[in-house]
């Protein structure tokens, strides 16, 4: 049990990477805040770790608006007694190219997966400072934050952000005993913003696989749990190897 009573935020928590990394943290004995703006999918993934004999409650959540991500922090806190570890899961992408993408999709795609990290983290944080908590957040960023594409604009920018944006909370936490790290992911299981897992879908990368949630989920888990006490402010790779093929691969 590599998070015996700890407390999870799973933001994004509804399905695939997200679902996995909260059905692998309660198994391995913490409590999750499944956090999700689709209420139906976050209490199905609740339901199911009850079901499995783990602890979840839903929480539904907007996490592009600072007032629900206030909110939802302190229902968490107030539910379960504290907040331990911070996953910063959501995201949505554009998929449009820079003369497609309107101003407005623009800032939506950037509060929803580079700003609510930021605050989610910032609020998240003060409660684990007032409670002396040695927290730990892991934001998944993307390997489209370390590319150019030609569309997904914003998504290559915010996940770009994400990760720069991590090494300054970090930094800034260190003080406090909270770690903050990065998972970069490519292909795990369906597209980001989609249901369907298409096993057709072309990888090329050095395992000879599509990446599977669990394969997240084991990277999380490992940066949440104090086996990765000493790392801190980095980004974890969970792509196959396929960066170090990317022109082939974009
Ligand atoms: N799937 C991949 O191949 C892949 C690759 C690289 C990076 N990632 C990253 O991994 C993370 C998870 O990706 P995924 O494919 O599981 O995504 P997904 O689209 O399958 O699931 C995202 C979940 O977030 C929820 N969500 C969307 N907007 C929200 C909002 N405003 N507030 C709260 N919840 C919201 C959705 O309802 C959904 O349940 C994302 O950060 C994504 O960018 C995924």
């Amino acid at each position: 049990m590599k998070l015996a009573n700890q407390v999870a935020i799973v933001t994004g928590a509804g399905r695939n990477i997200g679902e996995d990394v909260s059905k692998l943290f309660a198994q391995n004995g913490a409590a999750i805040a499944v956090v999700d703006l689709d209420k139906a999918r976050g209490d199905k993934v609740a339901a199911d770790i009850v079901a499995a004999g783990g602890k979840a409650k839903a929480f539904v959540c907007d996490v592009g608006k600072e007032e629900d991500i206030i909110a939802c922090v302190k229902d968490v806190a107030e539910h379960f007694g504290k907040i331990d570890i911070l996953i910063n899961n959501a995201a949505i992408s554009d998929n449009k190219n820079m003369f497609d993408i309107t101003t407005e999709e623009w800032n939506r795609v950037l509060a929803i997966t580079l700003t609510s990290p930021f605050l989610f983290t910032k609020h998240v944080a003060k409660d684990m400072i007032a409670r002396g908590v040695k927290g730990k957040v892991v934001n998944v960023s993307s390997t489209s934050g370390y590319y150019g594409r030609d569309r997904a604009t914003a998504y290559t920018a915010a996940k770009g952000g994400v990760v720069n944006l991590t090494k300054s909370l970090a930094i800034q936490l260190a003080p406090h005993n909270i770690r903050v790290n990065a998972v970069v992911p490519n292909k795990i299981g369906s597209p980001v913003g989609k249901d369907e897992f298409d096993p057709t879908r072309p990888v090329l990368n050095l395992v000879g696989r599509p990446g599977v949630p669990v394969d997240l989920a084991n990277a999380a888990l490992f940066l949440a749990s104090d086996e990765s006490s000493f790392i801190v402010a980095t980004a974890l790779f969970v792509d196959g190897g396929c960066t170090a093929l990317m022109p082939g691969n974009a």
